[in-house]
């Protein structure tokens, strides 16, 4: 039993497919951080890139990652599918060389700013 748990895990991970682990501050507060380090630039501390002046100069410009619908979907496995894999044709790059835990706590952070409409 064990070893069967063991090859599907391995399978699991070998295809790309993720399990959206639980949210819990630690990940949140991981996520924030390196939110900030990564994304704030283009986004904006708060998800509006209006106030980023790089944001606001790109075209297309950054999603508003509170008030705007996602073009991928915001499930939580979608949006970490965006952040890893990012949106092809435009300044939102791929982040997969980012810690798979980087890119879940990522995922609850933008999930919880959207929850909160950014008055976090
Ligand atoms: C160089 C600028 C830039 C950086 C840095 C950047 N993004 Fe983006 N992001 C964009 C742009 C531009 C779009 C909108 C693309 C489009 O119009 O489809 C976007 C879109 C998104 C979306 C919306 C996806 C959807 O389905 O609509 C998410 C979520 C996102 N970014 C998350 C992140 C996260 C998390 C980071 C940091 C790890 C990050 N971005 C870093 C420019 C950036």
């Amino acid at each position: 039993m064990k070893r069967t748990l063991t090859v599907l895990a391995f399978l699991l991970s070998a295809s790309g497919f993720a399990a959206a682990p639980k949210e819990s501050p630690e990940l949140l507060a991981k996520g924030k951080a390196v939110f900030d380090a990564q994304c704030a630039l283009c986004h904006g501390e708060k998800g509006d890139p209006e106030t980023s002046p790089a944001g606001k100069a790109m075209n297309p410009k950054p999603r508003h990652l509170v008030a705007e619908a996602f073009k991928a979907g915001d499930s939580p496995e979608k949006v970490f599918d965006s952040i890893s894999k990012g949106l092809p044709g435009t300044a939102m790059a791929p982040f997969g060389h980012l810690p798979e835990e980087d890119r879940w706590g990522l995922t609850y952070h933008i999930l919880s700013m959207r929850k909160s409409k950014g008055k976090k």
